[in-house]
């Protein structure tokens, strides 16, 4: 009886302080992304009716796809949509951005468009398109009475170099165009999209770490950065975004992991093992957010399925099931589970780029 008083005047004491809003919300913060590099893999009606079998609330789509948007209407399942590398340099048209808003958001009311994401890891000359066509999808938007839908742009996590997340710097070239593309963020309110996977970093250098830095499993801190202390490579890859912004002047801005995961074959300790403890701890853990930035992170799995026609090897195993719908591994997406803590010490090195997801 006594602990259910303290208890319950705990519960009111949150309520009065308005922080048990951040509690169950929680679960909202986890998407997965729905990659389409496959010849066998399941109609997008019934793909959709595993992500609402399954409770995941959120999807990523590379492109925007006829029958997956088709089968997302009325579901409420929010959609971060791809606007292709391919269409980039059209976009910078004003005419061409309304009617790509006109045939691909527009022509779908009923669809719970969150985010748009004009580009994914450009990269080279192309990223001078990015601004310019984020601009004008931006207007097409607003002129389309949708402008509550955010528009922002999906970053690889190789162009931010750092030891420790303080020393944390865009690359140089990146530099040229993250200061355009972070204002226009700012301006508009949307956050910076970003692909994060702790796995590549510690496959590219198994030497300079311990596997369980990048599986959330340390037990204890392993980067100590000022008075912030790092007991995983996610939180510190995050934090190393924020203050690379930083370093430009730019606050603000929120980090949005639009791509995460493990592989679970043909790869450096890419097991289904290992593929469920990194999934899982990531769900169990992005809702307390990092060491600097302690909000939830909203974060999306890649991938819902493996996919074959990706290169051969480690990059056709992402997935959480196999395209005849069986899972990889048992996993709770809805975060249930307490992570488990296991091992220990080294530094993060530069993150290595990834291959790229298509239309
Ligand atoms: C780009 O615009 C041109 C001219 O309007 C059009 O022919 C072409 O199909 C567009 N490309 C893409 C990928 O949408
Ligand atoms: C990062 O950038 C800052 C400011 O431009 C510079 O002072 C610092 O030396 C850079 N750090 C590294 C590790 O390159
Ligand atoms: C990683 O850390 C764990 C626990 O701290 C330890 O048992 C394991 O031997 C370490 N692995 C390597 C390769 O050092």
């Amino acid at each position: 009886m006594a602990r259910k008083g303290v208890a319950f005047r705990m519960f009111s004491m949150a309520l009065l302080l308005g922080i048990i809003a951040s509690i169950p919300r929680s679960v909202d913060s986890i998407g997965v992304c729905y990659g389409m590099s496959g010849s066998d893999l399941p109609p997008a009606s019934t793909v959709i009716g595993m992500y609402k079998s399954n409770g995941i609330k959120a999807v990523r789509l590379y492109c925007p796809d006829k029958a997956a948007l088709e089968a997302l209407g009325g579901t409420g399942i929010r959609v971060l949509v791809g606007a292709p590398n391919d269409v980039l340099s059209n976009l910078t048209d004003k005419k061409a951005a309304e009617s790509w808003v006109h045939d691909n958001i527009q022509a779908y009311p009923s669809v719970s468009f969150g985010y748009v994401a004009v580009g994914n890891e450009v990269a080279g000359k192309a990223a001078d398109n990015i601004v310019p066509a984020m601009k004008n999808v931006h207007s097409a938007l607003d002129k389309a009475g949708l402008g509550h839908i955010k528009v922002t742009t999906s970053v690889s996590q190789a162009i931010v170099v750092f030891n420790e997340p303080s020393g944390a710097n865009f690359s140089k070239e990146a530099k040229k165009f993250m200061g355009p593309v972070l204002k226009f963020l700012k301006r508009t309110g949307a956050p910076l999209m970003a692909n994060i996977y702790p796995y590549l970093t510690y496959a590219y250098n198994t030497a300079g770490m311990n596997v369980s830095y990048a599986l959330f499993t340390s037990p204890e801190t392993v980067v100590k950065d000022g008075k912030y202390n790092y007991q995983n490579l996610f939180d510190a890859s995050v934090d190393a975004f924020y203050e690379a912004m930083r370093k430009l002047d730019v606050s603000g801005v929120p980090v949005v992991v639009s791509e995460t995961g493990w592989p679970s074959a043909e790869g450096k300790d890419a097991t289904p093992e290992n593929a469920k403890i990194y999934n899982q701890n990531l769900i169990n853990h992005i809702r307390s957010g990092t060491p600097r930035h302690p909000s939830p992170i909203k974060t999306y799995l890649f991938s819902m399925f493996n996919e074959n026609q990706k290169d051969k090897g480690v990059e056709q195993n992402w997935g959480l099931f196999y395209p005849n719908m069986k899972p990889v591994y048992k996993i709770t997406l809805l975060g249930t589970t307490a992570p488990s803590p296991a091992a220990a010490p080294a530094l993060a090195p530069a993150p290595a780029p990834d291959s790229l997801e298509e239309c």
